[in-house]
């Protein structure tokens, strides 16, 4: 008996012992997990004139950046009242902390001269690619230089029947959980900012301003991304405020202020090969001014689908085309308009507590596929009114099918 006490009494010690070993390690760990080290663009060697070239700088400080502790932090310091002039840079993963911070207090612009934006990574001005953990925060400003893009897309003169493309500003590729948040975007060359191939984003607080009448500068554009959450930010532009292309599962919108631009796009999707589109929620955004509100659009001849899809709460205001869904959507690409029995399936498709004003009189266009229906559409309390006293305004549909509760205009295609 008093034999078996004893060994309990030694197997209870162990346990307490174990117990205590294991509370204070964590707490070690967590302490030196902490640790975190600054890299200053400044001690790089920036010169943040607004006139030197600062790339190599900014390489050098990413790559210790990069390169310093595992497990421990890392801050890139963009340090304020500074304007750093960057040619394309590239800041590349994987990287051995699990957590970077770009800290932009400062304001980054392009280079003036075109022949200065040639790049191995000719598509993007600014890439991160492969770099989990990272957080690029800060009030500072990034300005593309847009004025001369929009005139003219080529660096150089491109050979006989090439288009060019500007560059993205600002572009991130693999970066699983990404913060994005504070930062004045102005004038991009093309986009503003894409997200490739990205899971567990978040966006906030973001301001995004190029003129109405700048060419393709999106704001936002997502592609092949998942878990994605962008709310709170002002976006003016002259294409789309944000942009969801094929691939992209789990987004959710919030607290868009959008105007002016293209409003907020699902597409274009089913321009050559299968594009997938689910478990998209917009909410609590409003569009002033803009040519589309809330727009889905796929090309004829695609393949895939795009569903659960839905808008809540959002407001117009002078919205050219307010509420649209566009299967024929072509642009200067001939093959891209020519009619097919193939189209990208759309379902699920949920707009609820839409209210506003629109300056175009069809102000809800549903244009599905001849030969695939769009189906379970549901509309609920959606009233559109015209900008104009006393103009009338209708809806339109082919081929959309499900129902509608408290909509005006009246849609004939969604039954009560
Ligand atoms: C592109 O990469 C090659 C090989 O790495 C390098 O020699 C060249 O300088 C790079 N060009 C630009 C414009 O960065
Ligand atoms: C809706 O968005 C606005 C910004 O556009 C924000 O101020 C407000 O808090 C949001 N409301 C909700 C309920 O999310
Ligand atoms: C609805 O949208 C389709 C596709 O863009 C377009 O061809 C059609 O003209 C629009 N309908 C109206 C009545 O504006």
């Amino acid at each position: 008996m008093s034999w078996l006490i004893g060994r309990m009494v030694r197997f209870i010690t162990l346990v307490l012992v174990l117990l205590t070993s294991s509370a204070v390690s964590s707490t070690t760990s967590r302490i030196s997990l902490v640790s975190t080290t600054i890299f200053d663009v400044l001690r790089y060697g920036a010169k943040g004139n607004g006139k030197t070239d600062d790339s190599q700088a900014f390489i050098k400080a990413w790559q210790a950046a990069c390169r310093s502790t595992p497990n421990a932090r890392s801050i890139l310091n963009i340090p304020g009242k500074r304007t750093y002039l960057l040619k394309p840079v590239a800041f590349n993963g994987p990287c051995k902390p699990s957590k970077i911070f770009v800290q932009v207090s400062g304001n980054i612009v392009g280079s003036p001269k075109k022949i200065d934006w040639m790049s191995n990574h000719s598509d993007s001005w600014l890439l991160f690619s492969a770099v989990n953990g990272l957080t690029v925060s800060g009030n500072g400003r990034i300005d593309g230089l847009g004025p001369m893009w929009w005139k003219n897309p080529c660096i150089a003169t491109p050979p006989p029947g090439v288009t060019c493309h500007a560059p993205v500003a600002l572009q991130f590729k693999r970066c699983n959980g990404l913060r994005l948040n504070g930062l004045t975007h102005v004038n991009s060359p093309r986009v503003h900012i894409t997200m490739t191939a990205c899971n567990g984003v978040i966006v906030s607080n973001l301001h995004i301003i190029a003129p109405e009448t700048s060419p393709n500068t999106d704001g936002i554009n997502i592609a092949s991304s998942t878990n994605i959450n962008i709310r709170d930010s002002i976006i003016a532009t002259g294409d789309d405020c944000i942009a969801i292309s094929g691939g992209s599962s789990n987004i959710k919108i919030s607290g868009i202020m959008c105007g002016p631009g293209h409003g907020i796009s699902i597409g274009s999707l089913g321009h050559g090969g299968n594009d997938v589109v689910e478990n998209v929620d917009v909410r609590n955004c409003t569009m002033k001014k803009t040519l589309m509100g809330v727009r889905i659009k796929t090309y004829q001849g695609g393949v895939g689908y795009a569903k659960k899809i839905s808008f809540t709460g959002i407001k117009f205001d002078a919205v050219y085309n307010p509420i649209i869904i566009d299967q024929y959507y072509c642009d200067t690409d001939q093959q891209s308009c020519l009619t097919s029995k193939l189209a990208v399936k759309l379902s699920d498709i949920t707009y609820r507590g839409i209210i506003g004003t629109s300056s175009m009189d069809n102000v809800i266009n549903l244009s599905c596929s001849k030969t695939v229906a769009c189906t379970n559409i549901v509309m609920d309390s959606v009233y559109i009114t015209s900008a104009i006293p006393g103009r009338k305004v209708y809806g339109s549909c082919i081929n959309a099918h499900g129902r509608a509760s408290h909509v005006k205009p009246y849609l004939s295609c969604l039954k009560p």
